[in-house]
């Protein structure tokens, strides 16, 4: 091709945008690339290898032959709304009113983003746990905020309360809360969530809270939405979506919950970043919200066996595992293997195990806070978990590390 062709990007033409500079392309998503080049068995992106519900995806298949096949209402699907408002009502002791406080949007990826264009402005800060769901980074970067990140602590991965306290500031415009926590597996107790509570009302700032992984949840542990705390209700911003509690992650339908006020600005950018989710799809997630409380108790015991199961596979391996509390990921400590790092660890696991999972730096600022973390994900099937204990079997770690 002439390399004078108009259709040819050169370096002199190529002049991307500061904020796309900044961020690389997702590490987790590009793990399933390698688990697919290398055929290996993939615990790393969070999808679950098994069917979706068989009654939403009937649902699904009934509303696009009853033709609902156009664009659905921009900030969602009224039925889809309603049961939204009354599955929070039910599970949460909240009254949100769906015609103002309800935003549908492509995903709880596109609810966040949308939010965060909402209610940032330039110089805001957003306080971030870390490690963070990587999302988060690039969403700051985006939508203008600078991060300041507060350390949760391993292994129980708490806070230590002073740090979380110095995030805070008049510059700070929220904090972003991911409980159940993705990737540790930690779910904030009250006693933490009244703490930032106090943070917030203290500097006026929201929660934006990403509740994704509500229904996972082991050993007892309780979901605690923080819109339910005293003083929170006009400043929360709840994230939820279809994807994980109904095994649909590949539909992109889910929601932001926010005051009357704020849900205005949510919807304005929503509206124009993807004016709305698959219609046909809304209607699937409002038949799936009504599941009766059974549903939720099935898919928490299965993800506790499935837990249980993949801790007991990386531990006859050999892997220091942080027992998760909720959502569906383990966190491991790899130093004791020897291997320079974590990708070092991820591409050797990958390429000549047949194992993907997720190298520990990308859920940090600093990569070399992660780099003896590795996350693996158990939302998978028997026949998954048996292959990969297989093939972990092979993997003797002393030799490993020092013939690379
Ligand atoms: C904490 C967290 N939030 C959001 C998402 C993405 O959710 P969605 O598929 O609804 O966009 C994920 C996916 O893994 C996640 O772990």
């Amino acid at each position: 091709m002439n390399p004078a062709s108009p259709h040819r990007a050169t370096a002199a033409t190529v002049r991307i945008s500061a904020k796309a500079g900044l961020f690389t392309e997702s590490v987790i998503r590009e793990m399933t690339r390698l688990a697919l080049q290398y055929n290996a068995i993939n615990l790393s992106q969070g999808f679950p290898d098994f069917p979706a519900p068989a009654e939403i995806k009937r649902a699904a298949q009934e509303a696009i032959a009853a033709d609902i096949n156009q664009y659905a209402i921009t900030w969602g699907a009224k039925s889809l709304r309603n049961a939204i408002a009354e599955k929070f009502q039910c599970w949460q002791g909240i009254t949100v009113d769906p015609e103002r406080e309800i935003t549908v949007c492509c995903g709880s990826t596109e609810a966040m983003m949308s939010s965060m264009m909402a209610i940032i402005n330039p110089g805001d800060e957003v306080v971030v746990f870390e490690p963070f769901y990587e999302n988060y980074g690039p969403d700051a970067i985006l939508s203008g905020a600078t991060p300041r990140f507060v350390k949760l602590y391993p292994p129980d991965w708490t806070f230590d309360p002073a740090e979380l306290a110095a995030a805070f500031g008049p510059a700070t415009k929220a904090i972003i809360l991911n409980t159940p926590n993705n990737p540790t597996g930690k779910v904030f107790e009250r006693a933490e969530l009244e703490s930032i509570r106090d943070l917030c009302v203290r500097w006026n700032a929201y929660a934006i809270t990403d509740e994704i992984y509500e229904h996972m949840l082991y050993d007892g542990a309780k979901h605690i939405s923080m819109a339910t705390l005293g003083g929170m209700r006009e400043r929360t911003i709840t994230i939820n979506a279809l994807s994980k509690t109904y095994s649909v992650t590949g539909w992109r339908v889910g929601w932001a919950i926010a005051a009357p006020e704020v849900t205005s600005a949510i919807r304005k950018v929503h509206d124009f970043l993807t004016v709305g989710a698959a219609a046909p799809l809304q209607e699937a997630g409002a038949l799936a919200l009504k599941f009766p409380d059974s549903y939720y108790e099935t898919l928490a015991s299965e993800y506790l066996a499935r837990r249980d199961r993949l801790l007991g596979i990386l531990a006859d391996a050999g892997f220091h595992c942080f027992k998760p509390h909720g959502a569906y990921y383990i966190m491991t400590d790899i130093s004791s293997f020897g291997f320079p790092d974590d990708i070092a660890f991820a591409k050797y696991l990958v390429k000549e195990i047949g194992i993907a999972a997720v190298p520990g730096s990308s859920f940090y600022q600093n990569p070399a806070d992660g780099c003896t973390h590795l996350r693996f994900t158990f939302c998978k099937t028997e026949k998954t978990f048996q292959a990969a204990a297989e093939r972990l079997a092979k993997f003797k770690p002393g030799r490993a590390a020092g013939s690379k």
